[in-house]
């Protein structure tokens, strides 16, 4: 199965991602990440990404469309993926059907989390991860079991997001109200459109993803 998650920043597609990963055994293709790992390798890309990233704008299509041909060849994307940011343009999005063609792949679904901005800046504003392993926690809504240390490694240094400051929020919103949302009627025509009410808790929206992509599997 080959499913993307769509939605503005601080939607939920992340955590929703890693729900996937490890219910489904499917590969994670998170663009996010995969710039910032680039962006703390210091290199001259990366010092570009970095910068584009903290002003709250897109990377350029020819980047991540490289990135994404390279990566959906690697042998974890045989059985199948997940797209967590990509595509985030109609460019990105027609070069992914592209791709999928020339690879003798196809889409099963597209799912949208809808989320209000107001929520969006909350969410955002409380997030934090582990240093060590990355797993996501929020000051609010998913703080770790132990206060302290990360319930998925037992470290105990966490970190906050450069771009995730009120300033570059509202870029981060203009850049998907006027990018990515345009992708949502051209998946929808082709009847792959699903969305979701990404206001419900985790787990709850955790369980809705499921009835979409297990029909029949209790969540
Ligand atoms: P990226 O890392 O993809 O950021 P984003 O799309 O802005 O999304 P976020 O990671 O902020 O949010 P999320 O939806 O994953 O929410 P999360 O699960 O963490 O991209 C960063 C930058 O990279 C972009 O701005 C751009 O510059 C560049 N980029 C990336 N891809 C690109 C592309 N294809 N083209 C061009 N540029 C690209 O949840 C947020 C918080 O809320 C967490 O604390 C979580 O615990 C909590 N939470 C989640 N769900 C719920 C819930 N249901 N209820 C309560 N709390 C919840």
């Amino acid at each position: 199965m080959n499913l993307i998650l769509l939605g503005p920043p601080g939607a939920g597609k992340g955590t929703q991602a890693e729900h996937l990963h490890a219910s489904l055994r499917l590969a994670k293709l998170s663009t996010g990440d995969m710039l910032r790992a680039s962006a703390a390798s210091g290199s001259e890309l990366g010092l570009k990404l970095k910068s584009i990233m903290a002003a709250g704008q897109l990377v350029s299509d020819d980047i991540m469309i490289d990135l994404i041909r390279d990566r959906i060849r690697e042998a974890d994307c045989a059985p199948g993926f997940i797209l967590d940011g990509f595509p985030r343009t109609i460019p990105q999005a027609e070069a992914l059907d592209a791709m999928l063609e020339a690879e003798g792949k196809s889409l099963n679904v597209v799912i949208e989390l809808k989320v209000n901005d107001s929520e969006l800046i909350a969410r955002v504003s409380g997030r934090f991860s582990c240093a060590a392993c990355g797993a996501g926690y929020h000051d609010s809504f998913k703080r770790p079991k132990q206060e302290g240390v990360c319930d998925s490694c037992g470290a105990s240094a966490f970190k906050r997001r450069e771009d995730d400051n009120a300033a570059t929020m509202a870029k981060r919103l203009e850049a998907y109200n006027l990018q990515t949302a345009p992708i949502l009627p051209y998946y929808a025509k082709r009847g792959l459109l699903k969305s979701i009410d990404g206001m419900a808790p985790i787990d709850e929206v955790t369980r809705q993803i499921n009835a979409l992509v297990r029909p029949g599997v209790a969540a």
